[in-house]
């Protein structure tokens, strides 16, 4: 198996084809509401602006210091009014799209490779030989594959969390898969649909998971430090607990956890989120595919709800050995590392095999990068599903925690889990414990998008919104098998599906929050919506692409500025597509300097309040550029129009009507930095002060099937197989960076 085989012809990753088969909802049967939209935009818009912390995807958490404090014993003495904060500016030149190997930024900027595949993290560990060479009982303490989500945490002299460090910091970040034609002597060494070298397998299996190292700044340069104490590898051997409702029921007990309270390891982590206490949050996306099962050998053996659960989380892909067929290296061990992911019906009950091992992935699991030696906790009350990314909403004393939650597959739903508990500011630094505090109880739901403009949050919970016994797709039986079979639930209570939902992100001015739709070849014309409302004909060297191959962005507004509330007003702040584009495709109007396709990873910048950073992880544009990363400064739900487009994909013509986001213009949206070959941007955050951006670089050069001949040699040039790496943008005046 080589890289190239985890992608069709058309580039779409075949962990992201869709497995949900409902027709939820069908716009046409929607109720339009008696509401208006000038009426629902004038509430709750900027009312959240007084007590506002968001501290998603990558960043500082920065916004800790202010708004979160416990209020003041006594009142405080009259202070002045604070002067009017300056608009913010952007404040370089557009970076021209570039199908060139390298990293290009604009110029007066400084990008530099700071933590790369293989890379040591721990003392007496030799450097990465990249050539398959490396001794693989080292990759525990070496840098993991294709890094994605990721966030800083400044941190201080007594190693303790300090959101406004900006020199010395805990940059901790996801390594979602493996490219392994670059990680062993000649690619994976399979015959006969078998996996032969063990070694091989545990190099995978440790280049998964996440890194967690120290960063220090000396003068303006950048460097991790390579014997700090605080470093750690997290991967898929390490041992996680469960807390929430499914912890400890018979869904997830395993030969290797009978009272089913724990698992080993985490995998295809993708984006990310944190906490206001300061831990980290790394989200399974496309866990799926690795496990084994041969319906043939294992269908009779399952009940109709067992199947139906499989079948809506793509367990077991078209041959049913797992996509890096680990289960396939024989003798396996005495505590079955190999045999764990094949998740058949082999011994006599659910004690003596992995039949329920599927059930152990698909979870937010929170790390504390300040306590090595702690145990990551998966946090089932969130759900299981494809989770992209959690980022945590406005953070204020006294009221609950909201994460907003994407689940990308084709035609998967949003999220968010309320907390029960009230934030208490005393909690800052309470670790695990406190996630277990806030984490572990509370309310899940699931999104759905009128198309009037406005939306519902649906609550996803045993007897409410036809989440019953009586389902007749998925009889649920109790609160623990809701969250293992979010998707089902979500299927019951009616959600709407969406174009590949990835990132979330929350605007620190104002409280809405944006949720990136990268592509979906799955919407044909006669199936869009309002919130999913493109479906056209971008052909890419002559060749058709369909559906909404661009992607956009949508953006909500919880009523009342509430995070909690459970209706919302939204529109789609933002469409990709080639500058090139017809006017009913390029609804956005970009233009050469801020065209761009399937948007992913995204996050405002808690420094500059307002400025939204926008990556890709595109196949669709590659015929021009290669993956970027723009700045951008939106504006607010509504700030553009009710707009009624024409689709077109070649053989179908319809109309849709959406609500269009204002145009942003080149002041508003402009390219930052475009990668080398073959790669994806993803992964962002800042330093305390917002001078040192961190962006990923994500498996460049992954086409390649000849390992003679790589696409890419990023970023140690020469003939040298290319890596995934962190790269730190610094201003070359030392200044903030992109204003
Ligand atoms: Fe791992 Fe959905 O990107
Ligand atoms: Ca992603
Ligand atoms: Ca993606």
């Amino acid at each position: 198996m080589t890289a190239n085989n985890r992608s069709d012809e058309s580039g779409i990753d075949l962990d992201d084809i869709g497995t949900n088969p409902t027709a939820n909802p069908s716009f046409t049967d929607l109720i339009a509401s008696r509401l208006s939209r000038r009426h629902l935009f004038g509430l709750g818009v900027g009312t959240a602006g007084t007590a506002l912390l968001q501290a998603c995807g990558g960043g500082s958490d920065g916004g800790v210091s202010f708004p979160i404090l416990p209020p003041a014993p006594a009142p405080a003495p009259p202070a002045p009014p604070p002067a009017p904060a300056a608009p913010l500016k952007l404040n370089f030149n557009a970076v021209a799209k570039s199908l060139d190997d390298v990293v290009s930024v604009p110029a007066g900027y400084t990008a530099s490779v700071l933590y790369r595949l293989g890379d040591p993290i721990a003392a007496g560990v030799p450097a990465y030989a990249n050539d398959g060479t490396d001794a693989p009982a080292t990759y525990d303490r070496r840098a993991g594959d294709h890094h994605d989500g990721m966030t800083f945490f400044g941190i201080n002299a007594s190693n303790k969390w300090d959101p406004a460090g900006a020199s010395r910091g805990l940059l901790v970040m996801n390594h979602e898969a493996i490219t392994p034609l670059f990680l062993h002597p000649t690619g994976q060494t399979v015959v006969g649909g078998v996996r032969t070298v063990a070694d091989e397998v545990q190099r995978e299996f440790y280049l998964h998971g996440v890194s967690v190292i120290e960063v220090n700044k000396t003068g303006n340069a950048w460097s991790y430090k390579q014997d700090s104490s605080l470093n750690r590898r997290v991967h898929t051997l390490t041992e996680m607990s469960f807390s929430g409702p499914a912890a400890k029921t018979d869904y997830l007990k395993t030969k290797y956890s009978t009272d089913g309270s724990k698992t080993r390891g985490t995998l295809n982590n993708c984006a990310n989120g944190t906490t206001p206490w300061g831990t980290y949050l790394t989200c399974e996306e496309n866990w799926a595919g690795y496990f084994r099962r041969i319906k043939a050998n294992d269908d009779a053996k399952r009940t109709a709800k067992e199947l139906a659960s499989f079948s809506r989380y793509g367990v077991a892909g078209s041959d049913g050995l797992g996509r890096e067929r680990w289960a396939t290296v024989t003798p396996d061990t005495i505590d079955n590392l190999y045999g764990r992911w094949n998740t058949e019906v082999i011994g006599a009950t659910a004690t003596d095999d992995f039949r329920n091992g599927h059930n152990t992935y698909g979870w937010v699991v929170e790390i504390d990068p300040f306590t090595p030696a702690s145990t990551p906790k998966k946090r089932t009350a969130l759900g299981r599903f494809g989770h992209e990314g959690a980022c945590l909403g406005p953070v204020v004393v006294g009221k609950p925690l909201v994460w907003y939650m994407g689940d990308d597959s084709q035609n998967e739903y949003l999220y968010k889990f309320v907390s029960t508990k009230a934030w208490d500011a005393a909690d800052i630094g309470g670790g695990i414990a406190a996630g277990d505090k806030y984490m572990d109880d509370g309310k899940l739901y699931v999104a759905k998008f009128n198309a009037d403009g406005t939306g519902n949050w649906l609550e996803l919970k045993l007897g409410v919104n036809n989440i019953t016994s009586g389902y007749a797709k998925y009889a649920f039986a109790d609160a623990a098998d809701v969250v293992i079979n979010a998707r089902h639930a979500a299927d019951a209570a009616g959600a709407t599906k969406m174009d590949r939902p990835e990132w979330t992100a929350v605007n620190p001015k104002n409280g809405e929050v944006y949720l990136t739709l990268t592509n979906n070849t799955a919407r044909p014309v006669g199936g869009t919506d309002a919130a999913n409302p493109r479906s056209y004909n971008d052909p890419k060297n002559g060749a058709a692409q369909k559906g909404n191959p661009n992607g956009h962005i949508v953006r909500f507004a919880d009523a009342g500025g509430n995070p909690t509330a459970v209706t919302f007003t939204w529109d789609c702040y933002l469409f990709g597509a080639r500058s090139t584009a017809s006017a009913d495709v390029n609804l956005s109007a970009l233009g050469a300097d801020n065209d761009f396709s399937s948007p992913d990873g995204m996050w405002f910048s808690e420094a500059a309040p307002g400025l939204l950073w926008l990556e890709t992880d595109d196949g669709k544009y590659t015929d021009v550029t290669n993956c970027m990363l723009l700045a951008a400064l939106p504006g607010k739900v509504g700030d553009g129009a009710a707009k009624t487009i024409t689709n077109v994909d070649g053989g179908t013509t319809g109309t849709q009507a959406t609500f269009v986001g204002k145009a942003p213009g080149t002041e508003s949206l402009r390219r930052f930095l475009v990668g080398p070959k073959d790669c994806e941007i993803t992964g962002i955050a800042e330093s305390g002060d917002g001078r040192a951006l961190f962006v990923n670089i994500q498996h460049p050069g992954e086409g390649t099937s000849d390992i003679t001949a790589p696409i890419s040699h990023w970023p140690d040039g020469g003939t040298s197989r290319p890596r995934s790496a962190t790269v730190v943008i610094t201003k070359n005046d030392g200044g903030r960076i992109g204003l």
